[in-house]
């Protein structure tokens, strides 16, 4: 429900800002939407925070000590989540110190406790090569992937490219994955999710889908949860 201060503030700064009808429909939603909110309370820089929040607090994915991949990194609230769960600062000197690096093709602001690679393509080998060379010992507990491709408003053209960004990262997990590990993936429910489900089933022995809370309902956007890697 929008407030009626929400819908003034709308108003005005949809009409000072000249917005298109679809600007407007996005302006509209960002500020009746809590977690955008909360997002901006809790510094996190975006509410996609929220959705990884989420999944760790039930599935307990990440620990510290650990070593996460972060693969669409960009503006860089799950690595904000990332570096906070797995002490990659040290700011718990009680417990182990964990390791985050993120890659996004976009440009992402400096974050402490993270290494990143901006203006980098997951689907390029020589990108994977690097990651690879920043890991302790080479092997990560972690893989995150919420990559999205560019929509192109085509939905069978936009689905196939999120299926190959997902198969890449399937590609990625067999390089650097540790036994055990975890691959916590994004997918757009549609033709090709149940390819997808497939291939992690062949290679993790748990797979669960997810809708976080956090996702909105009209997304057709799930995630896969894949535990316990099956490291030949
Ligand atoms: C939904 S955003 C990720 C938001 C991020 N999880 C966060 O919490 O800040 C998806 C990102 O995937 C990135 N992306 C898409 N294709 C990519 C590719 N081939 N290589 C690296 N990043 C890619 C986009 O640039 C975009 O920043």
């Amino acid at each position: 429900m929008i407030s009626r201060v929400q819908r003034r503030l709308f108003h005005t700064t949809a009409e000072r800002l000249k917005k298109t009808p679809a600007e407007q429909r996005w302006l509209a939603r960002q500020l009746s939407d809590p977690y955008v909110k909360s997002a901006r309370q809790q510094n996190y820089r975006c509410r996609s925070a929220f959705k990884l929040l989420e999944i760790d607090e039930k599935h307990g994915i990440l620990q510290p000590g650990f070593s996460v991949i972060d693969c669409g990194a960009a503006p860089g609230a799950w690595s904000q989540v990332a570096v906070h769960r797995v002490n990659a600062t040290g700011s718990d000197p009680e417990a182990p110190v964990g390791f985050v690096v993120g890659v996004d093709l976009l440009h992402i602001p400096p974050l402490d406790g993270a290494l990143f690679l901006p203006h980098s393509d997951l689907l390029q080998p020589a990108v994977q090569a690097r990651i690879q060379e920043s890991l302790p010992a080479g092997e990560a507990h972690v893989i995150l992937n919420d990559m999205a491709p560019n929509a192109s408003g085509i939905r069978e053209l936009d689905q196939q490219r999120l299926a190959e960004l997902c198969l890449c990262v399937l590609g990625l997990a067999r390089m650097v994955l540790g036994p055990g590990g975890t691959l916590l993936c994004k997918f757009w429910d549609g033709v090709h999710s149940r390819l997808i489900q497939n291939r992690l089933t062949e290679l993790f022995r748990e797979v669960k889908t997810l809708k976080p809370r956090a996702s909105r309902k009209e997304s057709s956007e799930i995630y896969f949860l894949a535990k316990r890697y099956r490291k030949s």
